[in-house]
């Protein structure tokens, strides 16, 4: 295999309230990324349309996705922070890949079949080719780690179908144009620790999601310390003491949960949280769970609170990154119409 620098590429999309799995799963590895390697981070604005939005809803979900990526200590200046809408080329690309990827593979898909839900026919086409737009946000820098939650793997696993598939389909253009034997890199997914799959606070066997009615199900990186200190009270769990090994939390999907909030959250292994609280019951726990969780969180919430006052900040911040991420595209795709053989 070829070898290519390696590039960190996610995304968000801005699709109202940002919780505490998008916090865990994605943007805490997208901070310590920055230290190792070159990031972009993108708003994908673009996904965000494939269910219906309110126009002005969209635009300060853009703008607070934004904000949170920068009050969670991403450095917009070391790194590219933009908003996907501003740089056409991942839907020019999304739309060469609609061509590469199989209806077979679109068709495995389980986030479309539990997003479209019943009504199948009713979806939209965006809905269905959700995947080929990710792989091109992906592709189009050539990027080589995608930092995601445990609900992305199918996606990835299929982003690197995709360039497996430009690969071989058009290898001898590729090498006849000075790439070697790939264009496109296979990105390794990175999907690590405690909190890859963040559950609700209402039933572990759900995951923690924006979609979910009862607000009770996630702490939200907007809510104040008196919020967060509810949801933990109130959030569920079992009988039993905690256990004092991993192998407890078994069967036990609250109590799993929980314990792999406080890890993450105090950067432990769940064994390290279980060597401090196993024995012990749950309302001790807890009450250790809301002082970090407060102090974790209360501290992104209140920034976010102040850059959600300086939208020409966040809009300049989004104006230059979409910039930066332009040049690479673009480059992206004069080379891609070169090895499909289009005229430019
Ligand atoms: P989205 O906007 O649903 O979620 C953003 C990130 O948060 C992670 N996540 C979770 N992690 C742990 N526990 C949870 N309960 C939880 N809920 C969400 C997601 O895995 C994700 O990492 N399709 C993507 C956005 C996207 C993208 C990309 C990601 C578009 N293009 C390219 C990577 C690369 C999505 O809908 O994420």
């Amino acid at each position: 295999m070829a070898h290519f620098p390696e590039l960190v590429f996610s995304g968000v999309q801005p699709t109202g309230n940002l919780h505490l799995g998008n916090y865990l799963g994605a943007i805490v590895k997208f901070v310590e990324l920055q230290k190792t390697h070159s990031c972009i981070y993108c708003v994908v604005d673009l996904h965000a349309i494939t269910l219906p939005q309110k126009p002005d809803e969209l635009k300060a979900s853009i703008r607070e996705v934004t904000a949170a990526f920068i009050a969670a200590g991403i450095d917009p200046k070391k790194h590219i922070v933009f908003n996907q809408s501003q740089v056409a080329e991942h839907a020019e690309l999304a739309w060469v890949f609609n061509c590469v990827a199989r209806m077979g593979w679109l068709n495995r898909m389980t986030q479309f079949k539990e997003k479209a839900g019943k009504d199948r026919e009713n979806a939209s086409v965006g809905l269905y080719a959700y995947p080929t737009l990710m792989a091109a946000d992906i592709h189009v820098y050539r990027a080589t780690h995608v930092p995601v939650g445990e609900d992305q793997k199918q996606h990835l696993e299929l982003a690197r179908d995709i360039a497996q598939k430009f690969n071989n389909d058009f290898a001898e253009s590729i090498a006849a144009r000075g790439h070697g034997e790939a264009y496109f890199p296979l990105p390794e997914p990175l999907i690590q620790g405690p909190a890859t799959r963040v559950m609700s606070l209402r039933d572990g066997s759900k995951k923690m999601s924006k979609s979910d009615p009862s607000d009770y199900s996630r702490l939200n990186l907007s809510d104040d310390a008196d919020t967060i200190a509810q949801k933990v009270r109130k959030a569920k769990t079992d009988p039993e003491p905690l256990p004092s090994e991993v192998a407890g939390l078994a069967k036990r999907p609250e109590a799993e949960n929980l314990v792999g909030i406080f890890a993450a959250l105090n950067q432990q292994t769940k064994q390290d949280v279980l060597g401090t609280f196993g024995g012990g019951n749950f309302s001790a726990f807890k009450s250790a769970l809301v002082d970090l969780a407060v102090a974790k969180l209360g501290p992104v919430g209140s920034e976010m609170k102040r850059l959600s006052k300086d939208d020409a900040y966040i809009d300049s911040v989004l104006a230059d990154g979409a910039a930066r991420a332009r040049v690479l595209a673009a480059q992206t795709m004069r080379d891609v119409k070169d090895i499909l053989g289009f005229v430019r």
